[in-house]
């Protein structure tokens, strides 16, 4: 008999949370021992004795769920926004005094795109330039995506360490916003179209040629192996791990 992994979910009835307790309910190894709203009590965790909860909340809430969870020596697998420094810094502090428990922030949990991102980094020290242009359905409210983000810091420090300048831009005059934002040295130019759910293109280019490394997410369904693997590999990962590359094995 197999033995199950006891997983809560936080967030249960919104838009990925009710994805995440299909793919839990679905998993043999996996077993959905609470499913949570904003109107019920943590308590229910410990009760229900979880050793895993998944976070798919409000950015308002998730930071009180993730302590929660870590100062009852549970595990968390976090897909919620809002995860800046200093959330991150006061949530080491905590693990740092729980040893053996592990929380993972992924800003994206679709496999694709967590790859697309690190093989974007790893290519962009071979080209003269690089661009990221991120289109999402027209209900996003922050701009640029997380996800865009995180690719051009990954860009930026895979190209610090490379020595590598800027890319080029004769660009003197403009209307604002032409050439996009800066995201510690890489533009990032940001679509909100009728029609679209998540996408992005990393545009690296060189003399005569250009090399696109293009995600789609089609439906939140895209989003659940990166949970399950969260899940499942989550005790192995003690301590914080930002962003689902840390449980890939990219050798890259
Ligand atoms: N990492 C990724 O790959 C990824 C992908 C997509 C989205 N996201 C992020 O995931 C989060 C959820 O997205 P969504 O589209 O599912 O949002 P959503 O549909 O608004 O769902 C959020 C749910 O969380 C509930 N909630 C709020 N506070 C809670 C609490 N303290 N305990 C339990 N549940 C609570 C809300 O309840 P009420 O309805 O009562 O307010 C709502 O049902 C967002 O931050 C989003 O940006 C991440």
């Amino acid at each position: 008999m197999i033995e199950q992994l006891a997983v809560a979910v936080l967030g249960a009835n919104g838009r990925m949370g009710a994805e995440a307790v299909k793919a839990v309910e679905a998993a043999a190894d996996l077993k959905l021992v609470a499913a949570l709203g904003r109107k019920d009590s943590l308590d229910a965790l410990v009760d229900a004795g979880a050793r895993i909860v998944v976070d798919l909340t409000v950015p308002g809430s998730t930071e009180a769920n993730v302590r929660f969870a870590v100062e009852h020596g549970m595990h968390a697998v976090v897909g919620t926004t809002g995860w800046d420094a200093g959330r991150l810094g006061r949530l080491e502090e905590l693990l740092a005094g729980q040893s053996g428990v592990g929380v993972l922030i992924a800003p994206n949990f679709a496999l694709g795109s967590v790859l697309a991102s690190a093989f974007a980094a790893k290519a962009s020290r071979y080209f003269e330039s690089v661009e990221i242009i991120e289109l999402h359905h027209p209900e996003k409210v922050d701009a640029p995506s997380g996800t865009a983000v995180r690719t051009a810091q990954l860009i930026s420090a895979e190209r610090q360490a490379a020595g590598l300048p800027a890319s080029p831009d004769a660009t003197t005059s403009g209307r604002p916003g032409a050439r996009g934002c800066d995201v510690d040295g890489v533009r990032v130019h940001s679509v909100r179209l009728r029609g679209l759910v998540a996408h992005q293109e990393v545009l690296l280019g060189g003399p005569g040629e250009q090399l696109t490394l293009r995600h789609d997410s089609f439906d939140r369904a895209s989003f659940m192996p990166g949970v399950l693997l969260g899940v499942r590999n989550i005790a192995s990962h003690p301590g914080l791990t930002v962003g689902l590359d840390g449980y890939l094995d990219l050798g890259l």
